[in-house]
């Protein structure tokens, strides 16, 4: 049976309730709040017992039964005191101290600029190249993140980091991280943005270093890929929280059978669905809102997306039939 239980604990530990930690700094959140959790139990264990103990022994007995006068205990008056203010006092210092740490970067740490935007994250190295939805690091390597937002608050939570830190449209925002263990680790969005809030997902992905530089080597990221494959790439990165690859529609319409249909507007009679409507779509999506569908919902991605790419979603719609 116990067996049993700390099996299922470890499952659930595993996949969602704060799944193990690989970073350091994430390792002494646990350990304070793990301190906090016992704290919280034993003065909660304390506190409780002691209620219904004293409760039971002292109960009234008789009808005549009077309560001792006893004005105050010098002793006891300090000691509850001066406990409680000692364990608050542990808090603080060790919170402080973790607090620290978490804003002072190591001055030689790897660098990476996030974007949050509705509904996805974007990735800039400094060698130049980009990456959607994927964040690549080494490991073993002090990684700084410097973040902003292009429209609303987001929040960058990666819970195998114990990290979460508010994207906020025009200022920086920072964390650093020291990831032991290759792996891949989800990242949520954990402040409500708008309708595909939840759909707005990422994955870190840990590299051994050799691997790490292979990849940030490669100069073209769409090197051997089809012109579908970029367009399933960048569909995987930027459109999946908004657009299905199903006729099923999201926040938008879905993509399959899409390219050559007869487009029904709210807002401009209809068109045929080929390749300057889907560029259209992608650059200037005000322009046509699809009948049953809300305006101004999709934002513009212009000067986001290079021609090969554009050129790689219109491929990649087009074998969705
Ligand atoms: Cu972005 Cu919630």
């Amino acid at each position: 049976m116990l067996s049993f239980i700390f099996q299922t604990i470890s499952a659930a530990h595993a996949s969602t309730f704060m799944p193990p930690v690989v970073t350091k700094i994430g390792g002494e959140f646990d350990s304070l709040y793990i301190f906090l959790i016992w704290a919280s139990g034993i003065s909660c264990f304390l506190v409780i017992g002691g209620f219904i103990y004293f409760g039971i022994i002292y109960r009234r007995r008789t009808p005549n039964d009077k309560t001792p006068y006893i004005s105050h205990n010098n002793t006891l008056e300090f000691l509850w005191s001066f406990i409680p203010f000692v364990i608050f006092m542990i808090v603080f210092v060790w919170g402080w101290w973790i607090f620290h740490e978490f804003h002072h970067p190591p001055k030689d740490a790897f660098e990476v600029h996030v974007t949050g935007q509705k509904w996805f994250w974007s990735f800039q190295y400094k060698s130049g190249k980009k990456s959607d939805a994927e964040l690549f690091v080494p490991v073993d390597q002090d990684v700084r993140l410097i973040m902003t937002s292009t429209d609303v608050l987001h929040s960058f939570y990666v819970p195998a980091f114990r990290f979460k830190q508010d994207v906020v449209p025009g200022r920086y925002t920072s964390f650093w991280f020291h990831a032991d263990k290759p792996g891949t680790y989800q990242v949520f969005c954990a402040e409500y943005c708008g309708d595909s809030h939840s759909g707005m997902l990422a994955k870190v992905h840990v590299l051994p270093r050799a691997e790490f530089e292979k990849w940030l080597g490669e100069a073209d990221p769409y090197l051997n890929l089809s012109m579908a494959d970029i367009g399933a790439k960048i569909y995987n990165g930027k459109c999946i929280a908004c657009h299905n690859v199903t006729a099923e529609k999201k926040v938008g319409p879905g993509f399959l059978g899409l390219f050559g249909k007869k487009r029904q507007f709210d807002d401009a009679g209809e068109v045929t669905a080929d390749e300057n409507y889907i560029r259209e779509s992608v650059l200037v999506p005000t322009a046509k809102t699809v009948a049953g569908f809300p305006k101004g919902a999709m934002p513009s991605f212009q000067g986001q997306l290079s021609e090969k790419e554009i050129m790689g979603i219109i491929e990649y719609i087009k074998t969705l039939h």
